[in-house]
């Protein structure tokens, strides 16, 4: 097992890849804290990880909000005594053109999917320096490296947790903390379902037609299962990947290799 009696928190745990992460995780050994927004999502991850003969704890959590981080971070410590992985996987998206991108879409991206990485850092770093050890993993995105029609803020905040974990692995390097990130290409969970739904109305297109697009974009002409991302996850959280840090890993079906 790559990660027995390790504790995780999985932010984003109730769906898609952060709740294929939290499977993985368990399956691995390790004791899974889910935080998210959504209980009735978190209800069924915990319920798939007890067909696991597993257990996850559920946090109800806000990631751009502070107080709910702290508290997610206390009830983890409170359990189990340490933080040894963190993976900021918890992300929204949002389509749209600059003129119907609004102030509010701007400020829920970037508070979900840059503040929700600081704050999750901020308060579960302290516990990782006082072990010298932990590994971060954040979740950007393909769209942090190409540009995607009609997603500008979308890439920008992705952008945005490609450069903070970067900058923190130099920060954290002396405390034995790696940070890394994943950038999924497409990746077939609820997000990108509804991306591609709003995406073809937008665009006065078939869903279907766009969803093959989209596919076409990879060249192994598939969306990843989430499932192969969580893969990607668990290699940065092992050891296996010891002498990693401040490194992305594009697990996007070869889409950035065009
Ligand atoms: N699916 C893709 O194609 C794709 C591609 C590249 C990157 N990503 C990134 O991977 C991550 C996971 O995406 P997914 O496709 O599994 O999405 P998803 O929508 O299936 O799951 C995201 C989860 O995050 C939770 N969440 C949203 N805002 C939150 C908040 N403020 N606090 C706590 N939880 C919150 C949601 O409730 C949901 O359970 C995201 O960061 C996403 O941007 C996804």
């Amino acid at each position: 097992m790559k990660l027995l009696n390790k504790v995780a928190i999985i932010t984003g745990g109730s769906s898609g890849i952060g709740r294929a992460t939290a499977i993985l995780f368990v399956k691995e050994g390790a004791n899974v804290v889910i935080a998210d927004t959504d209980l009735k999502g978190a209800e069924e991850t915990q319920n798939l990880i007890k067909k696991e003969r597993g257990e996850a704890l559920f946090v109800k959590t806000d990631v751009s909000k502070a107080f709910e981080v702290k508290n997610l971070v206390s009830k983890t410590i409170e359990k189990y005594g340490k933080i040894d992985i963190l993976v900021n996987n918890a992300g929204v998206v949002k389509v749209g053109s600059l003129d119907d991108y609004t102030e509010d879409d701007f400020d829920l991206l970037f508070k979900t999917n840059v503040k929700g990485i600081f704050l999750c850092c901020k308060y579960a770093v302290p516990y990782m320096i006082k072990q010298t050890s932990g590994v971060i993993i954040n979740l950007a995105s393909i769209a942090a490296h190409v540009g995607q029609v009609n997603h500008s803020l979308y890439c920008a905040s992705k952008a945005g947790a490609l450069a903070i974990t970067r900058a923190l692995a130099l920060d954290l390097a002396p405390y034995t903390i790696r940070v890394n990130s994943i950038s999924p290409g497409a990746t077939d969970t609820p997000m990108l379902r509804s991306d591609v739904a709003k995406q073809a109305k937008q665009r006065d297109m078939d869903p279907e037609a766009l969803k093959a697009e989209f596919e076409s974009q990879g060249v192994m002409g598939r969306w990843a299962k989430p499932e192969e991302v969580a893969t990607g996850i668990l290699f940065l959280a092992s050891d296996e990947s010891s002498y990693m840090t401040g490194a992305d890993i594009l697990i996007d079906g070869g889409w950035a290799a065009r």
